[in-house]
Parts: C-alpha cells; structure tokens; sequence
C-alpha cells in the first residue's frame, strides 16, 4: 500500500469544495475531483497550478448512481486505498418557498442530490475506504438540517440535510468497527455561489472543521455532526 494520503471530493470544481481540495493538497494529498461537469472543473484548474499537480478530474455525478460506479471502477484502478470522501456536491434550491407550497418533486430533487447521492457515493467507494488504515468520511452538511434548531427557511434543502444527517448516523454506527469515522459537518453560511455576496464566512473559514476532519481530528470521533471543530447538537 502506498504511503500517500488520498482524498475523493465531490461537488470539487468551485466553492467550499474546491477549497477543501486546495487545503488537502497543500496537505501532499492525492486528490480526486468529483465533478458533473469536466470543463468547468478543468477551468478552475488552469488558475491553481499547484493543486493541478497533485489532483484529477473525473467524471462524477451524483444523482447517477452509474456515473458513481463508474467513478468508482476507475479511481479503484488508480489506488489502493481512499483516506478520506469528502461528499460535498450539493444544491439549494426553492429556498423561499414556504413548505406549505414546496411540491413533491422540489424535496425529491433536494433529496436525489443532497441525501441519496451522499448514499451512492459511501456504498460505491466503501470497498476502497475500507482499505484505508482510518478513513474519513465527512458529509457536508447545514445547519439547516438540525432538528433542534429547525426554522422554516428551505424546506426542501433542510429536509434533505436533515435525511443526509441520518445517513451519516447509520454509516456510522455500521462502520465503527472497521474504524472508518463518518461525521456531518456544517460550513457555516460561506460566500459561494450558493451561499451568496452577503455571507459573513470565507470559503476558508467553511472549509476548516472539514479538512480538520480530514486530518487531525481525532479518529475516533465518528457519528457526530461538526460545526468549528466542535461536536453541535443534531
Ligand atoms: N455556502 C453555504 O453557505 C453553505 C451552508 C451550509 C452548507 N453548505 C453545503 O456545502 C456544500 C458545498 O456548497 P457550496 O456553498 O460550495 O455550493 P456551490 O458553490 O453551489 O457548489 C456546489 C457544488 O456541488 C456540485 N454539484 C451539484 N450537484 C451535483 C451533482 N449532481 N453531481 C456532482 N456535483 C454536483 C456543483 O457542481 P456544478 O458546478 O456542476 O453545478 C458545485 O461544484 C453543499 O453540500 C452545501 O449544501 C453550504
């Protein structure tokens, strides 16, 4: 088994994604970009030459559980091990919309992206993670999916985040015994194109407890959800 470190980021061609790429391999990471869009993702790369270096696109769309195998097949000819996913693709959409008027598809679509693909992604590359001495899965999250501090903004996103926490519980506790850590974080609300101009924390600041979780946090914190390296209340 090689020595280097290997990461698999979804979502990874702009925003907190990409940011936990650039960390990683500032960390000597291999890195893996999951990405739905190959050029897109090729262009944020002729900016960053030096996460050019350590990194490769491939092709990975979440909502695809193809796509996923696919991704799977090829990356698992790639390395021996995976250290760390990263499942961060995610979308926002009908944000204002009260839930007495979000439509069955507006949540199904939430949950296609944000709940299932999470799923497809841990089942699809479970067979690598679990070659990994202490693999890391982190699942990113919101605080809008917190039962204990559920508002009414985004119910289709929040449904969705709120599912995706419970997915990581169930990893989890299936995992434990094969030392794979598996925690929701929540960035915080972060200046991307999702989170918007106005949002008060930096794409370095939402990307932190993630890499934290990616590296040095303890390998025995698994199950929880994160929010500035702190464990926060589902
Ligand atoms: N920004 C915030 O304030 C905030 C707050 C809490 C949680 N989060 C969470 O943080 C994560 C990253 O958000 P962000 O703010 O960086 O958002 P973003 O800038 O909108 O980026 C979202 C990323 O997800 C990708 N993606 C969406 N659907 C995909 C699919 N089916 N397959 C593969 N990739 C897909 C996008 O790819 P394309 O470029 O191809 O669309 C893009 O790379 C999300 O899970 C989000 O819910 C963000």
């Amino acid at each position: 088994m090689s020595d280097i470190n290997t990461a698999l980021i979804t979502g990874a061609n702009r925003g907190i994604g990409l940011e936990v790429a650039k960390e990683l391999s500032k960390k000597g990471f291999q890195i893996f970009l999951g990405v739905r869009d190959i050029e897109k993702a090729k262009s944020a790369l002729a900016e960053l030459p030096e996460l050019q270096q350590q990194s490769e696109i491939v092709m990975l769309d979440v909502n695809n559980e193809e796509s996923v195998k696919k991704a799977a097949k090829y990356i698992q000819s790639k390395i021996s091990h995976l250290d760390v996913l990263v499942n961060n693709a995610g979308i926002l959409i009908a944000a204002e919309q009260p839930i007495q008027e979000t439509s069955s598809q507006e949540i199904l679509t939430s949950i296609q992206t944000n709940t299932l693909g999470p799923l497809f992604v841990m089942q699809a590359f479970l067979e690598l993670l679990l070659k990994s001495p202490f693999a890391r899965v982190i699942n990113v999250s919101s605080g809008a999916g917190a039962l204990s501090n559920m508002g009414h903004w985004a119910p289709a996103y929040s449904i969705s985040k709120a599912a995706l926490n419970a997915v990581t519980c169930q990893f989890a506790a299936a995992l434990k015994e094969y030392q794979i850590a598996v925690n929701a974080v929540c960035p915080g609300w972060v200046r991307t194109d999702m989170g918007g101009k106005i949002a008060p924390r930096s794409v370095e600041q939402g990307a932190d407890s993630i890499v934290w979780l990616a590296t040095e946090a303890p390998s025995n914190l698994t199950g929880k959800f994160i929010h500035d390296r702190a464990v926060i209340e589902w």
